[in-house]
């Protein structure tokens, strides 16, 4: 498969600290509804709507691997098995491929099972975001671990969480990443009330709310969706109540934490997508397209046409029925 992007890779390094390769696992919930998807996600997971040619959350996967997790537990709910089923082997696939000498495509097919070690576990009911966290604590035991929301991506050639991980090491406790986003957008996000730490890209995270009206935002930071949990937080969200939404939020059993000093930041103005939402899917799909050096230049060609072509139409779509014809 020849892809432009490369992910960005670091491995620990002999030199790397003990304490630093204590985040070995990856837990990633993909069990939501994915209600603003509809009717995609009627029976297929949004985490499955495929980006390109990989669906989302083979990025997401990804991601954890580059930055040397490769012990990865998937949180799924029914109607997920797309999701088991893509991170297994497709042994009569992989046959009818390695049959006809298609070595590529036999490559494309086992990459997903190769990346990690990769366990599934369903969340019964989807209790909230914080449950589905809470799902993965028997398998995550007493150690650091990362959370990769399945349906947020980050760009491939950012380095977002091997920065997280490093402020574990230095400061233990939780990290969580942050993105400033104009106030109107804030009510979509949990919020995190901030103070400097002195260090350049790293904040003290006070106060954690989850979706606030505008008005009631401690801030523009956005709480997006990588984290790397300290183990404490399964028994603060053992005895978190449903909250917004009725659901168990990860962000008022974060708020507990944060009170008590043990939170950090890292702020994110990287490229990030959220493919659970249908206007921020599309632009996922045609920018890792253009990157693509496959695909790329003739999609590229092919986009400007079509923007010109729509530019001169306007809004009586002439340009469009030009470039149909
Ligand atoms: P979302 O807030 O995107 O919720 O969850 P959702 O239900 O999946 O989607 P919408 O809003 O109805 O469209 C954020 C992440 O948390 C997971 C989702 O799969 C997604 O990766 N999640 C959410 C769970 O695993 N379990 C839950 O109970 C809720």
């Amino acid at each position: 498969m020849s892809r432009m992007i490369v992910p960005h890779t670091t491995p620990p390094s002999d030199s790397t600290p003990e304490r630093a390769r204590a985040v070995r696992k990856a837990v990633v919930p993909a069990a939501g509804l994915g209600t603003r998807f509809l009717p995609a996600t009627k029976a297929t997971p949004k985490e499955m709507l495929p980006v390109v040619d990989k669906p989302a959350i083979q990025y997401v996967v990804e991601e954890a691997a580059a930055a040397g997790l490769d012990d990865v537990l998937m949180i799924t709910g029914r109607h997920k098995r797309a999701i088991e089923d893509h991170f297994d082997q497709a042994f009569e696939l992989e046959q009818a491929l390695a049959a006809k000498g298609d070595a590529v495509r036999l490559n494309a097919v086992r990459d997903p099972a190769r990346l990690a070690d990769i366990h599934h576990i369903r969340q019964g009911d989807p209790l909230g975001l914080g449950h589905a966290v809470l799902c993965a604590r028997h398998h995550v035991g007493d150690q650091p671990f990362a959370v990769l929301l399945g349906d947020d991506l980050i760009d491939p050639r950012e380095t977002l969480l091997s920065r997280m991980l490093e402020v574990r090491d230095r400061h233990e406790g939780s990290v969580v990443a942050l993105m400033e986003v104009p106030p109107e957008q804030i009510h979509l996000y949990g919020c995190a009330a901030v103070e400097p730490s002195g260090e350049d890209g790293v904040v003290h995270v006070t106060g954690l709310v989850e979706k606030p009206s505008r008005e009631d935002a401690p801030s523009h930071y956005a709480v997006i969706g990588r984290y790397v949990l300290d183990p404490a937080v399964f028994g603060v969200l053992e005895r978190t109540p449903p909250g917004r939404g009725g659901e168990i939020q990860l962000t008022d059993a974060l708020q507990e934490l944060a009170a008590g000093g043990t939170v950090h930041g890292v702020v994110f103005d990287g490229l990030r997508y959220d493919t659970g939402d249908k206007a921020d899917y599309l632009r996922t799909v045609v920018r890792l397209a253009c990157d693509r050096a496959d695909l790329g230049p003739e999609f590229v060609a092919w986009l400007r046409q079509f923007v010109a072509g729509l530019e001169e139409g306007g809004e009586s779509g002439e340009g469009r029925e030009r470039l149909a014809a």
